[in-house]
C-alpha cells in the first residue's frame, strides 16, 4: 500500500522583522495589549520596497525543502501551492513557483482555504499518493500579508495578527504494510460563517470588482469578526481532534506532538487545557512569527525537525481553523 510521508521540510521568512512597538507607532495599540490578547511579540513582514511576490517566498522554503530530499524539481509529480494572497489573481501563484523552479511541465495546482490551506493541500496530496497518480510532491503553504493589511487604529485587529513566510514539505509515495505517514485526516466547512472573517477584493457578487464605493467601504481590507471567529475555534478545534483520535482509534496519550495553526496564542492554550495536552507537546512560534495562514504548519513543522523535537515513529497532529469557516486535522506518523 502507498503512504505519504514527509521526506523533508524547509521554510522562509522575509529578513524584515517587525515588533509590536513599531506598530504601536502607527496605529493606537501597544506591545501590552498584543501580547497579552494574541501573544504575539514580533513577525515577518516583506520589506515596503521589495519587489517579491508570495510564489518568491515559497521558491526559497521549495528549494531548501527539495534540496533535503535531494529532488530535482523536474522529478516533481505535481506542486501543490496554499495561498490566500498569491502574486497576482490569475494565474495562480503555482504556475509562477514551477516556472522559478524551473519544474518543467510539472502541473501546478493552486488551493485556498486560507489558515486550513496546508491541511487541505496534505489531503490531497495523501490522495495523489493512496491513488498512485503521484510519487514525489512538493506541498507549499506561502503568504504575502502585510500589504494588503490597512495599518491604522480602525483596522488594528487584523493589522497585528497577519503577517508573510512559507513553508515547504517534500511528499513521497513510500510503499509499505505498516501504518505510518499520514493516517487520517478530517476536513470541514461551514459557509454560514464565511462573513466573519474575508476580504472583498478582487472579486465581488455584484457591481464592479474595483470602484469607488469598493475602496470607499474598504472592501479591499481583510474584515474579521474576531470575537465569533476565537469561539469557534475554542469551540470546534477540540471536537474534531475527538473526531481524529476516534477515527485513528488512538487517544490523546498517543500523539507525541500537536501542531496546530497559529492563530492566537489564547485559542491553542484554551485548546490544550480542554485536551490535557502537555505543555510540552504542543508547538507554538505565534510569538515570533505572527498568523502566516497557509505557512504556520509546515514552518512549525520545519522549525520541530530542525530542533530535533520529532523522531522516528513519533505521531503528531495538526490542527487549524480559518475563513470560510473551515477547519480539521490530521494525524501523520513519522518512520
Ligand atoms: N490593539 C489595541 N486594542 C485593540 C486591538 C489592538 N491591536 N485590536 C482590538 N482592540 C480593541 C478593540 O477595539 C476593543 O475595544 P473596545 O472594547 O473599546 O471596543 C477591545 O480591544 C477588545 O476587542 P475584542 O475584539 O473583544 O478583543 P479580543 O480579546 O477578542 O481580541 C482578537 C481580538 C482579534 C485578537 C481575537 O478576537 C482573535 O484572535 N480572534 C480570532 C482570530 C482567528 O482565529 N482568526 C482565524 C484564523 S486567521
Amino acid at each position: 500500500m502507498k503512504r505519504s510521508i514527509i521526506k523533508s521540510t524547509g521554510r522562509h521568512l522575509p529578513d524584515r522583522y517587525v515588533l509590536n512597538d513599531e506598530l504601536s507607532e502607527l496605529m493606537e495599540t501597544s506591545n501590552e495589549w498584543i501580547v497579552q490578547r494574541t501573544g504575539i511579540e514580533a513577525r515577518h513582514w516583506v520589506g515596503e520596497d521589495e519587489d517579491v511576490g508570495t510564489s518568491d517566498l515559497a521558491y526559497e522554503a521549495s528549494i531548501i525543502a527539495l534540496e533535503r530530499a535531494g529532488w530535482k524539481p523536474e522529478e516533481l509529480d505535481l506542486i501543490v501551492f496554499a495561498t490566500m494572497t498569491p502574486d497576482v489573481n490569475v494565474p495562480g501563484s503555482g504556475a509562477f513557483l514551477q516556472n522559478r523552479l524551473g519544474a518543467k511541465k510539472v502541473p501546478a495546482l493552486d488551493i485556498r482555504q486560507q489558515c486550513t490551506g496546508f491541511l487541505h493541500g496534505l489531503e490531497i496530496c495523501d490522495a495523489y499518493i493512496r491513488s498512485e497518480k503521484a510519487k514525489k510532491i512538493l506541498l507549499v503553504g506561502a503568504e504575502f500579508q502585510s500589504r494588503y493589511l490597512e495599518l491604522v487604529t480602525e483596522n488594528r485587529d487584523t493589522a497585528v495578527i497577519f503577517a508573510d513566510g512559507a513553508g515547504a514539505v517534500c511528499i513521497e509515495a513510500v510503499e509499505t504494510n505498516e501504518d505510518v505517514g499520514v493516517i487520517t485526516s478530517i476536513l470541514h466547512a461551514d459557509g454560514k460563517h464565511a462573513d466573519a472573517l474575508r476580504a472583498g477584493l478582487p472579486a465581488r457578487k455584484s457591481g464592479k470588482a474595483i470602484s469607488p464605493t469598493v475602496i470607499k467601504n474598504k472592501e479591499h481590507f481583510p474584515y474579521m469578526d474576531g470575537k465569533t471567529v476565537f469561539k469557534l475555534a475554542v469551540t470546534l478545534l477540540p471536537k474534531v481532534t475527538e473526531e481524529l483520535l476516534l477515527k485513528a482509534n488512538m487517544k490523546v496519550e498517543d500523539l507525541n506532538m500537536v501542531i496546530p495553526h497559529q492563530a492566537n496564542l489564547r485559542i491553542n492554550e484554551a485548546f490544550r487545557q480542554r485536551l490535557n495536552i502537555p505543555e510540552e507537546k504542543i508547538y507554538n512560534n505565534i510569538q515570533q512569527y505572527g498568523n502566516t495562514t497557509a505557512a504556520t504548519i509546515p514552518i512549525a513543522l520545519d522549525e520541530l525537525m530542525e530542533k530535533n523535537m520529532l523522531k522516528p515513529n513519533d505521531t503528531i497532529m495538526f490542527i487549524g481553523l480559518g475563513a470560510g469557516l473551515t477547519w480539521g486535522g490530521v494525524i501523520y506518523k513519522l518512520i
